[in-house]
């Protein structure tokens, strides 16, 4: 079967979804292709972390109602080093700007009922989706869908669908440049039915590695270790992952960590990868397609919907006025800002994470940049205006 569009988009995750409502309001006509079904796309525990920028672009675009009853709004986070917590006041550091808590779940969620009350297209757990003719003016996307094959003509095409999709490697060799750093650690996640142990997210640093506590609601605690990067969950049963958090995040003055049911956990590589440019021809890269950050910045999602909001505009410049000068801008207007929090997530996760090569050298050196970074104001003000997010260009 043959069908048009405008813009064709690969995956339904934050950026796939948030490209085709901004096109929507602007009457400009998509369809998303997602290979995996609704619910597990709903289900899937990513980020947690909202940049003010993201917040505001979101409420703007007439997707804050639920976020802003059931986000939670914090005005800063603790480090916590040697049996001991240092609060770094975001707000306070930043003329007033905060981070809000509210899952990548919750946001995929608002798009997905969004889209569908508007009528938009999204087609769930689509095979075999490939791309031709990225160096024409009608590129086509193909795809088998139910016991069908399908062929979907558009003007463009967003490759939205994270690192392993088929977009990428949808662009002819030579085009990219891959940059591509893994780090020798991974995160082991878990989600637990018991209230927070905190109000503010805590990244501890301690001999025995990383360990971070977030949370998703006053009842839903997200917790974090560092482990190896090829590390096997089996080898993390519910107790051992309650005692490692409890060890790596106690202090000197009592404070203990509430223990509650895990209701999910998973293992996550850490790595920073790059491809430049983010486009070829009429294919356009966003998100994780086209960059990872390793998690320690809470950078990712806010990323992808930087990416998709710069795109947006391109499309739309393109459509309302003829014109391409943005378009051809997307890569050059994107990449600066994606090696600005390549760079601060790489600070975060050097500072943080113990190296199990380390003779006791980086150690001192973590250990001299932690307290630096607590005790100055333009240390802490630093780690601040990157953590809640650089304004927009
Ligand atoms: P994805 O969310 O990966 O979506 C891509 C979609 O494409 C998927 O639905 C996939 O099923 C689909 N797809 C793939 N291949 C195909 C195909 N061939 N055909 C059709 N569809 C396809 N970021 C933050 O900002 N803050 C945080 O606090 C944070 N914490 C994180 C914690 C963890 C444990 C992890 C894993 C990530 C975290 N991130 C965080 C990163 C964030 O989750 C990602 O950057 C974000 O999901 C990127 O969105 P995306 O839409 O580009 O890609
Ligand atoms: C969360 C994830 C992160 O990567 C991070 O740095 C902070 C919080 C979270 O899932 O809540």
């Amino acid at each position: 079967m043959n069908k048009k569009t405008q813009v064709g988009i690969v995956g339904a995750g934050p950026s796939g979804l948030l490209l085709s409502h901004l096109l929507h309001l602007e009457g400009i006509d998509s369809v998303v292709l997602e290979a995996r079904s609704r619910k597990y796309v709903e289900e899937r525990v990513r980020a947690g972390v909202l940049e003010q920028g993201t917040v505001d672009l979101l409420c703007e675009t007439g997707l804050g109602d639920r976020l802003q009853r059931e986000g939670l709004v914090h005005h800063g986070i603790e480090l916590r080093f040697d049996g001991r917590g240092h609060r770094i006041a975001l707000s306070d550091l930043t003329s007033g700007r905060s981070i809000w808590i509210y899952g990548q779940r919750e946001v995929v969620k608002d798009l997905i009922d969004t889209r569908l009350a508007a009528n938009g297209t999204i087609h769930f757990e689509v095979d075999d989706v490939s791309l031709t003719g990225i160096d024409s003016s009608s590129p086509v996307l193909s795809y088998h869908r139910g016991s069908q094959d399908h062929n979907l003509d558009c003007d463009f095409i967003a490759g939205c669908d994270g690192f392993h999709g088929v977009s990428r490697d949808s662009i002819p060799a030579g085009v990219l440049r891959a940059y591509h750093h893994i780090y020798p650690f991974g995160w082991l996640g878990i989600l637990a039915s018991v209230a927070p142990s905190t109000e503010e997210l805590i990244y501890a640093y301690h001999d025995r590695g990383f360990a971070l506590h977030s949370l998703r609601s006053p009842e839903i605690s997200r917790l974090y270790i560092q482990v190896e990067p090829d590390e096997d969950i089996n080898n993390w049963p519910d107790d051992r992952i309650w005692e490692e958090l409890s060890v790596r995040m106690a202090t000197d003055d009592g404070w203990t960590l509430k223990i509650g049911p895990i209701l999910e956990k998973g293992i996550t590589p850490m790595r920073s990868f790059v491809v430049e440019p983010m486009q070829s021809g009429r294919l356009f890269l966003a998100g994780d397609a086209a960059h990872i950050v390793p998690a320690t910045g809470a950078k990712g999602l806010n990323l992808a919907v930087h990416d998709v909001h710069n795109l947006a505009n391109a499309l739309i410049a393109w459509y309302r006025k003829g014109s391409d000068e943005l378009l051809k801008q997307y890569s050059t207007n994107c990449l600066d800002r994606v090696w600005r929090v390549q760079d601060f997530s790489s600070f975060m996760s050097l500072m943080l994470h113990r190296y199990s090569d380390d003779d006791g050298f980086k150690g001192r050196l973590q250990r001299a940049q932690l307290g630096y970074v607590c005790s100055s104001e333009a240390a802490s003000r630093s780690l601040a205006e990157n953590y809640v997010g650089l304004p927009y260009a």
